[in-house]
């Protein structure tokens, strides 16, 4: 019997070919599935990532709020044009805190990913109070009114436990210094040498200008975090992934 008259037999016996079919799918999925029940994570660890702090992830949820996402994508890709515009493409790490993902399918806007550092806040507060006075093309609505609704930390250790529910690696200081530490990154005068110790490289400053704490200063505050935690003159790709 030829190899073409064993196949004949599955191809007019449906029982077998069925049989067959399964156990040709079962071993290429085991191979797929199988390996992810041994390793821990599928996320490179990558130095300087860290959660967001209090007043960072504040300025994510209004980010999120405003639907900000629908514009705008958080993910450089791994090609040549959008490397030189946006710079390092995207690490996996980079959005290993974020509780949805901003990751975006829709660039009305530029990506985001690393727009911190490049423009001052001034430029921000400028820019979303009336984009087109700064672009004068954009299609991008006006947000001024975040300048002009003060926020507290109230609900900030609700929303960092429900963080760390998910898997956010908050520990019982952060959780417990997080109205202290909110506060503290929008004031240059208070004590924030221990907010900078659980959140290294955070960002102090009035981001708005303005007195007081407004939704201004946390969305500018989490836009010039976006992208600089990890320090790519030394990032080297673990060469095992
Ligand atoms: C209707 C679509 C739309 C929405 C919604 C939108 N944007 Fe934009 N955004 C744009 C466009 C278009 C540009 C490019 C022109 C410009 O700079 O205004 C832009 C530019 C930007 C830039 C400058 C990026 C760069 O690299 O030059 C930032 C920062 C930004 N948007 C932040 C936001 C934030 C924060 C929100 C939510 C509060 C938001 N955008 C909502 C369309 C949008």
């Amino acid at each position: 019997m030829g190899i073409l008259d064993k196949h004949k037999f599955l191809e007019t016996n449906a029982t077998a070919l069925l049989v067959g079919s399964l156990l040709v799918v079962s071993i290429g999925g085991i191979v797929e599935i199988a390996p992810l029940f041994w390793i821990e994570n599928t996320i490179e660890d990558v130095e300087g990532v860290r959660p967001y702090s209090p007043l960072e992830l504040t300025g994510r949820d209004i980010y999120v709020r405003e639907g900000c996402y629908v514009c705008h994508s958080q993910m450089i890709r791994p090609m040549r044009d959008e490397v030189e515009r946006y710079g390092h493409y995207s690490l996996a790490a980079e959005s290993q805190y974020d509780h949805p993902f901003q990751w975006g399918s829709k660039r009305t806007g530029p990506d985001l990913a690393r727009v911190g550092g490049r423009y001052s806040d001034e430029w921000h507060v400028d820019h979303l109070t009336d984009p087109q006075s700064v672009v004068p093309e954009s299609v991008m609505p006006k947000y001024g009114y975040l300048a002009t609704r003060m926020i507290e930390p109230t609900y900030i250790t609700d929303l960092m436990n429900t963080h760390r529910f998910v898997g956010v690696p908050y520990d019982d200081e952060m959780i417990e210094a997080a109205r202290q530490d909110f506060l503290a990154q929008a004031d240059p005068d208070s004590d924030y040498d221990g907010l900078l110790e659980r959140y290294p490289g955070a960002q102090v400053r009035n981001f708005d200008g303005a007195p007081g704490i407004s939704e201004m200063d946390a969305i500018i505050a989490y836009m010039q975090m976006l992208g600089t935690l990890v320090d790519f003159s030394t990032f080297e790709p673990d060469p095992a992934r």
